[in-house]
C-alpha cells in the first residue's frame, strides 16, 4: 500500500492488519510520553484546499506522535493566490523532501493526479464528495469497538447522502466489512442512479433507522448543493433529524455517530450528541490512532 485513495483493491485482511495497528497507536496515545520516533527523519506535509478542524489536526498530532516532520499548507495563504497550479505547488513541497502528502481538495480527483506528480505516499483526506477515506476507517474502527464485528449489522446513515464522500467510503468500507448499509435522507439529496457500493438507499428514515445496529447522521453539505434542492432546515429537522423517540427505532443501545462537522440541533438533537450513545468525540479520539497507524503502514509498509 503506497497511496490511500480509496478503499479499491482493499480486501478485510487488509483492513483487520491496519485496525490492529490503529490499538498499538491507542497504547501509544495513553502513555505520559505520547511519541514514537517511528518516522524519525520522515515529512508529512498536510495540503488542505478547504477548510478542516478534525481531519487536519489529527493527521498533523498523527505525524508528529509518531516523530516525523510535519509541512503545514493552506490554499487561502498560500501563492495559489497568486496563480500557481496545484502541480507546481505539489511539486515544489515535494523538492524539499516530503515523504507523504496529506490532500483535501473541493474537486473530486486532486489526490490521484497528485501521485503521477510526486514520488511521495499520498493520502486522501477528502476529494470533493467522491471519497474521504480514513474518515470510513474511523468510522468503522469507532463502530467496531461498540458493537464488535460489523458482519450483517445494520448501519443506517442518515442525511445529505448525494453530496457526501462521507456516505460514499462508508458505503464502500463497511459494505467491505460485511455490515447492511441503508442510505437515509430528503429525495434531492440521495443519489439518483441506485446506490453506492450496493448500499440500500431509501427516503423513508423509519424503514432504514427500524432494527439499526447503529445510527450515523450526517452534515446537509450547503457548500456542494446547487440548483435549489437544499430542503429547509425546518423542514429536514421535521422529517429526518435524529431524535430520542426516532432512535428508540433502532435496537436498544445503538450508538449514534456523526463524522462532524455538526450543525447542532439540525442533524441530531443537542441532547443526543452529547448524550451516553454519542461516539462522536470517541470518533474523533479514534481519528488519531488511526490515522497513525495509516501513516505508520504507507510509510515503514508494515503494520506495527
Ligand atoms: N469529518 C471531517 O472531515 O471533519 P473536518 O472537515 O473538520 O476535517
Amino acid at each position: 500500500m503506497r497511496h490511500l485513495l480509496d478503499f479499491s483493491g482493499w480486501t478485510r485482511a487488509r483492513v483487520d492488519e491496519l485496525f490492529q495497528t490503529a490499538r498499538a497507536m491507542q497504547g501509544v496515545l495513553a502513555r505520559p510520553i505520547k511519541q514514537v520516533p517511528a518516522l524519525k527523519g520522515r515529512t508529512v506535509a498536510t495540503v488542505f484546499f478547504e477548510p478542516s478542524t478534525r481531519t487536519r489536526i489529527s493527521f498533523e498530532l498523527a505525524a508528529k506522535r509518531l516523530g516525523a516532520d510535519v509541512v503545514s499548507f493552506s490554499g487561502a495563504t498560500s501563492s495559489l493566490k497568486k496563480g500557481e497550479s496545484i502541480k507546481d505547488t505539489l511539486q515544489t513541497l515535494a523538492a524539499y523532501g516530503v515523504d507523504a502528502f496529506v490532500i483535501r481538495s473541493a474537486a473530486a480527483g486532486v489526490p490521484h493526479q497528485a501521485t503521477r506528480w510526486v514520488e511521495a505516499s499520498v493520502i486522501n483526506a477528502g476529494d470533493g464528495r467522491r471519497a474521504h477515506p480514513t474518515q470510513a476507517l474511523l468510522d468503522a474502527f469507532t463502530l467496531q469497538e461498540a458493537i464488535g464485528p460489523l458482519k450483517g449489522k445494520k448501519i443506517a446513515i442518515v442525511g445529505d447522502i448525494l453530496h457526501s464522500r462521507v456516505a460514499r467510503s462508508n458505503a464502500e468500507l463497511l459494505g467491505l466489512l460485511g455490515a447492511e448499509v441503508w442510505l437515509v435522507g430528503p429525495p434531492p439529496l440521495l443519489p439518483r442512479r441506485g446506490g453506492f457500493f450496493g448500499a440500500r438507499v431509501t427516503a423513508e428514515l423509519k424503514e432504514a433507522l427500524k432494527g439499526a445496529d447503529a445510527v450515523m447522521a450526517l452534515r446537509i453539505q450547503k457548500e456542494r448543493v446547487s440548483g435549489g434542492r437544499l430542503p429547509s432546515e425546518e423542514d429536514y429537522r421535521a422529517r429526518y433529524q435524529i431524535t430520542e423517540a426516532r432512535l428508540a427505532l433502532a435496537k436498544p443501545d445503538a450508538p449514534l455517530l456523526h463524522p462532524g462537522p455538526m450543525n447542532r440541533d439540525v442533524e441530531l438533537e443537542g441532547a443526543l450528541a452529547d448524550g451516553p450513545r454519542s461516539l462522536v468525540l470517541r470518533q474523533v479520539e479514534n481519528g488519531q490512532a488511526v490515522r497513525m497507524a495509516v501513516l505508520y503502514h504507507l510509510l515503514l509498509g508494515r503494520a506495527a
